[in-house]
């Protein structure tokens, strides 16, 4: 799991590389406000080589918002034609006459002027307030989400609410003061040219640092929005024990069970045994080598629209080990005695298998012998 004292290294490996690889875009040039707003609101729903060539044809047409403001309606739509979505190039020509009428023509600078002028959402004000006027405001895009959805391997749909607000604040944390400018257009670019939809891990700056790479799963995050019906899954868990403790990890604040404790495990993959499963799934989250010394039992438990047949197993090191975990999918360990874990909060199909534990005879034998 990434911790915030990478942010910055991975804030300056961003910034390097989108020194060396951005794309001459017209108005990378100056930054005029003026530019950058055109630009963000005809890349809204357009591929970028097509809204260049719009937007150098509108500013040959109309050099500055005063001229947007005295244009007839007409003329810009002649300009936005073939764009599609024509509301935009409405509340262009709408914001354009505030501009012009409330704000002497010249561009609105504070977040909150911005975001009140027609056609600008949370998204479009963050991105001028940054780019135009480099003030420390993020910007999130469906780029940026990608980014993130893999940096930090979040395994449920990114526009979750806790996963929305976990990138915004990770974003905001992450971003250098007096780079925003820079910062928020690598994201952007690194989204759009290399964590593309298909991911080019390989010319990756972050790489290193990246969780779905590590898992080898980047082409599977984003996770798409659930389907409707119930989807019937398989997952293996164990309680790892040494020296007569149990080993359990707090998981990250996004997803599914943000912050609870819980037993590392995760879902059986095709071709695989719960066995096998349990063993790969403890070496990709902490790097333990572990192996099963008996099975517990099955939990079936359900959440949302999973049913979930979890297979449980007492498990010890497989090796000589030190005791302490590298965390990949969690914030925090402890190893923990019986009557600690009963009084930490679990997931649901975890706090099953603890309250059968309570009753299995078998368990006090192997923590005393582990
Ligand atoms: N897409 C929308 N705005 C962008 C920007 N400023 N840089 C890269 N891609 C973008």
């Amino acid at each position: 799991m990434i911790s915030p004292d990478q942010y910055p290294t991975i804030a300056n490996q961003l910034l390097t590389w989108f020194t060396q690889n951005k794309r001459p875009l017209p108005w990378r040039t100056d930054y005029a406000p003026y530019h950058v707003w055109v630009s963000e609101i005809m890349l809204q729903q357009t591929q970028m080589e097509r809204g260049v060539t719009y937007f150098n044809r509108w500013m040959q047409m109309l050099p500055d918002v005063t001229a947007v403001a005295e244009a007839h309606e007409d003329d810009l739509l002649k300009l936005w034609e073939g764009l599609g979505y024509y509301s935009r190039v409405r509340n262009l020509h709408k914001a354009a006459k505030i501009i012009a009428t409330e704000h002497d023509g010249i561009f609105p600078e504070t977040y909150s002027d911005i975001r009140a002028l027609p056609g600008i959402g949370e998204y479009t004000a963050g991105a001028i307030a940054s780019i135009a006027f480099n003030q420390d405001v993020i910007c999130v895009d469906a780029n940026v989400e990608r980014v993130f959805a893999r940096l930090f391997d979040i395994d449920t749909p990114v526009k979750q609410k806790q996963n929305m607000e976990f990138i915004r604040k990770t974003a905001t944390e992450m971003l250098p003061s007096g780079r925003a400018r820079e910062f928020n257009q690598a994201l952007m670019e690194l989204g759009a040219l290399v964590c593309s939809k298909k991911p080019h891990c390989a010319r990756c700056p972050l790489q290193e640092n990246c969780e779905a790479f590590h898992l080898g799963i980047p082409q599977e995050r984003p996770v798409p929005i659930a389907k409707k019906g119930i989807k019937h899954i398989d997952v293996a868990t164990g309680f790892l024990m040494h020296n007569g403790k149990i080993y359990i990890q707090k998981r990250p604040e996004f997803g599914v069970w943000a912050g609870f404790w819980e037993l590392p495990g995760g879902s059986v993959e095709e071709g695989e045994t719960p066995e096998e499963a349990v063993v790969r799934e403890f070496m990709e989250e902490t790097e333990f080598p572990v192996q099963i010394k008996d099975k517990i039992l099955v939990v079936k438990h359900g959440y949302t629209t999973y049913r979930v047949t979890m297979h449980c197993y007492f498990l010890t090191f497989a090796k000589e080990h030190t005791a302490e975990p590298v965390l990949h999918a969690a914030t925090a360990y402890q190893w923990v005695n019986m009557k600690e874990l009963d009084a930490v909060t679990l997931p649901a199909g975890h706090r099953k298998l603890l309250d059968h534990l309570q009753t299995d005879l078998r368990l006090i034998p192997l923590l005393e012998n582990s």
